[in-house]
């Protein structure tokens, strides 16, 4: 009998490796999905997200398998399944989205009405519908045909497996930020946070035609690997304000784009910066110029057990609304809805026109047992992105 192993959380920094039953065709709810499929995990990435949950500060319960950036080879097919195959290489949404409630019709796979009962947003191995994560050697994947990104071709996609590993989430997500913020060619674009996220939202405004792009954090060795790719950067822990640093880098205060790839466990700027929770939408509002096109994909959440103040503990932010107002700002968030952009983002990396993007996403491929050594990197700061590969698929 075929076993299967995953990445529990367990507790604050936090993760072990545990034996699970292999995947029944069976939801959280316990009803039967001959709609969906059993997937063998080829690529599982660690995401900037789980560590919202690894630092105890996005709230799961003990036990939870972690991963919804998930990759893998269909190896078991439910009776309605009609166009996916057994033996499909396929890019899994982070999102687990229905495809027939009416924000699913309308392309809103972000917050699908039915894949979780508590809120209307549904994602596996995070605590949003009680899905079992990817960061495993199996799961079960529901409305296959609907959610799933075939490969067209499984060598070619090994071929280019680093890079279409990211079209679960970082690349689409980075990719909608964009977007959203209005980047076009010759946009000038601010992106806050050097972590995975934000090197890929480089990337993808360099794909979109932007012209000057800056990338802020304080990390020097995610700054340096930025750098490094060519693109501009400047430094938050530094004394020198936001806006004087994209001065001198821009010749002009404010740029046409904002990307928020940071979220809710921000830092101040300046070497004493601490946590500051609207650090980085207040930054926005401020090097970004009117009409201010946002996009906020750093995640914010209604409960923050570890946050310094009450406010903040119930994710109550001190925005600037009041002075930003008269830039007439546009600010979308939320999670990405994936399957309105990885179509094309594949099309986009099978035909070379992304070769760029592994140079600043730096990924490294481990095996399973690793990956709670490797949250510990990741959390500490570290330039990689780290890609859990259980079955030695692509490590051979
Ligand atoms: N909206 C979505 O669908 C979606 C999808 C994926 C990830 N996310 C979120 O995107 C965010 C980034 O993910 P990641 O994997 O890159 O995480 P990460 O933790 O690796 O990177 C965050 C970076 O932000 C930096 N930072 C902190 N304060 C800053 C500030 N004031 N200015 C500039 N940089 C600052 C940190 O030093 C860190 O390098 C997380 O909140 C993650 O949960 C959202
Ligand atoms: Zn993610
Ligand atoms: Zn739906």
């Amino acid at each position: 009998m075929v076993g299967n192993r995953a990445i529990a959380y367990v507790g604050p920094k936090k993760v072990e490796v545990q034996k699970l039953d292999y995947p029944k065709l069976i939801d959280p709810r316990g009803n039967k999905c001959d709609h969906g499929v059993i997937v063998k995990l080829v690529t599982t990435n660690i995401c900037g997200s789980d560590l919202h949950i690894y630092r105890g500060r996005f709230q799961a319960p003990k036990g939870m398998v972690l991963g919804h950036e998930n990759t893998g080879e269909v190896v078991e097919v439910g009776h309605d399944v009609a166009f996916i195959k057994k033996g499909d290489l396929v890019s899994v949404p982070f999102n687990v989205a229905c495809g027939r409630c009416r924000n699913c019709r309308e392309r809103h796979t972000e917050v699908c009405e039915t894949t979780n009962p508590e809120v209307a947003c549904g994602a596996y191995g995070f605590n949003l519908g009680g899905w079992q994560g990817g960061q495993a050697d199996y799961m079960m994947v529901p409305y296959a045909d609907f959610q799933l990104l075939k490969f067209p071709d499984k060598d070619q996609a090994m071929a280019k497996i680093r890079d279409l590993t990211l079209l679960s989430d970082i690349l689409p997500t980075a990719y909608h930020g964009c977007m959203e913020a209005g980047v076009r060619t010759g946009s000038s674009v601010y992106i806050a946070g050097a972590g995975p996220v934000g090197r890929c939202a480089a990337a993808c405004a360099r794909l979109l035609g932007a012209s000057c792009i800056i990338v802020g954090d304080s990390i020097k060795a995610r700054l340096e690997l930025v750098k490094k790719a060519g693109y501009e950067v400047v430094d938050t822990s530094k004394k020198t304000p936001l806006a004087d640093q994209v001065e001198a880098v821009f010749g002009n205060r404010e740029v046409d784009c904002g990307v928020d790839c940071v979220g809710y466990e921000a830092h101040g700027y300046g070497p004493s910066g601490g946590e500051d929770p609207a650090a980085v939408i207040n930054g926005l509002f401020q090097v970004v110029r009117a009409p201010a096109g946002m996009g906020v994909l750093g995640v914010y959440s209604p409960a923050d057990p570890g946050a310094k103040t009450k406010e903040a503990k119930e994710g109550k932010l001190g925005v600037d609304f009041g002075k930003e107002w008269i830039k007439s700002p546009s600010l979308t968030a939320g999670q990405c809805p994936v399957m309105k952009y990885n179509r094309d983002l594949m099309m986009a990396i099978l035909w070379g026109r992304m070769d760029y993007l592994s140079e600043v996403t730096n990924v490294e491929f481990i095996p399973l047992e690793k990956a709670p050594e490797a949250y510990h990197v990741f959390d500490e700061g570290s330039p990689k992105k780290f890609v859990i590969d259980p079955h030695g698929s692509v490590r051979k």
